[in-house]
């Protein structure tokens, strides 16, 4: 036997503890093709929130009464697939289990002396390769110009901003605690950090930060903050849409200012994107960010918690800004 946390109901709103279930299953035989897993670490990520509602998406709804999945780092321990052996750790998509056993197809085994083995589900992971593409691809930094990042001290935002420093930009961070905007400017270099919870007028501070306009914007959360840094943009800024955190629990439908004459008037770029829609480049992304992990150039933290049954605690977690860095849950 072991446990399992399944999705009990649809959250209406933030996520509560009442919309799961921990409960126990048996483990089926090994058949051809599968391994046998003992779960290492849980990612916990805000798109998860989509998924438990049913609206229609670009990824189908978790179904009531099924485990929930999600990113994690697994070892094996039984193996009827070729290329997986005993102790061999594993990245994938994985059930919110402590033990199964599942379909060897869509693993990767990863290997723990390249990099801890957190690491797979942030920096060198899909957190990782969605500021990589997010930033580069779409936001096409240029020395010199000054980046705007939201959600600046997450699993994502912390990528984004070091990257953007990299390419010698002016980098301004939007978080919403005081030791995020510390560990922002003291640890990773950002120019300046803005605590949008304190500051009583963000667009204000958003344009005392950035003299020269805003040239990118790399938007993780959408609502108020983003109306307040797209209302800063120059002329030809890119505005790369990754996330919109602050409307996930919305229960009607948000409204805001009508931004389409700021986009036409300062011939900006406004674009969303999903990290898989650069699968086929994930090997450079990932061989990029290992390089600046390896040189010291990218720094990167986690907020751990420890315990199977803390995953839906973590998850809940993402809306009230508890992490710093990736939100990671340890089984043991
Ligand atoms: N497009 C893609 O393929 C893709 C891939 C990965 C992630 N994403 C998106 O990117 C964003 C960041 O993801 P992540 O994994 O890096 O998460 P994260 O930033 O590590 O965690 C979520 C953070 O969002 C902030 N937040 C929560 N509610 C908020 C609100 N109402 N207003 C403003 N900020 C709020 C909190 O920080 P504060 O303390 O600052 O409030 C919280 O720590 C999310 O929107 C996610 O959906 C998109």
């Amino acid at each position: 036997m072991t446990q399992q946390i399944i999705l009990k109901s649809r959250p209406v709103g933030v996520p509560a503890p009442g919309n799961f279930e921990i409960r126990s299953i048996g483990i089926p035989e090994l058949s051809k093709g599968k391994v046998r897993l003992m779960a290492h670490t849980f990612s916990v990520d805000p798109y998860m929130r989509g998924r438990m509602s049913d609206a229609k998406s670009y990824i189908a709804p978790f179904a009531i009464g099924e485990p929930i999945m999600g990113g994690g780092v697994a070892q094996v321990v039984e193996s009827k697939a070729e290329g997986f052996k005993i102790g061999d750790f594993v990245l994938g998509m994985i059930p919110w289990q402590e033990e199964m056993v599942i379909d060897a197809a869509g693993l990767q085994v990863v290997d723990e002396k390249i990099a801890p083995l957190s690491y797979y589900l942030g920096i060198l992971g899909m957190p990782g390769l969605t500021a990589y593409f997010g930033l580069l691809d779409i936001g096409k930094p240029q020395k010199g110009e000054t980046v705007v990042v939201s959600g600046a001290a997450g699993a994502v935002g912390i990528v984004v901003g070091q990257i953007a420093k990299i390419y010698g930009c002016r980098v301004i961070g939007i978080a919403g605690d005081q030791k995020k905007i510390d560990y922002l400017v003291n640890e990773l270099g950002f120019d300046v950090a803005l605590n949008y919870k304190t500051e009583v007028n963000i667009a204000g501070a958003i344009a005392g930060a950035c003299p020269d306009g805003v040239d990118g914007y790399f938007d993780n959360v959408g609502g108020e903050i983003s109306d307040a840094v797209i209302s800063q943009i120059n002329k030809g800024a890119r505005i790369i849409i990754c996330g919109q955190i602050s409307l996930y629990n919305a229960t009607s439908q948000p409204v805001g200012p009508r931004i389409q004459p700021t986009i036409l008037k300062r011939s900006a770029l406004m674009q969303g994107f999903i990290v898989s829609n650069y699968a086929s480049r994930f090997p450079e992304g990932f061989q990029a960010l290992a390089g600046w992990v390896g040189s010291g150039q990218l720094k990167y933290t986690n907020t751990t918690y420890h315990g199977f049954e803390k995953l839906p605690e973590a998850f809940i977690a993402l809306f009230e800004g508890k992490n710093l860095g990736k939100l990671i849950v340890e089984v043991k």
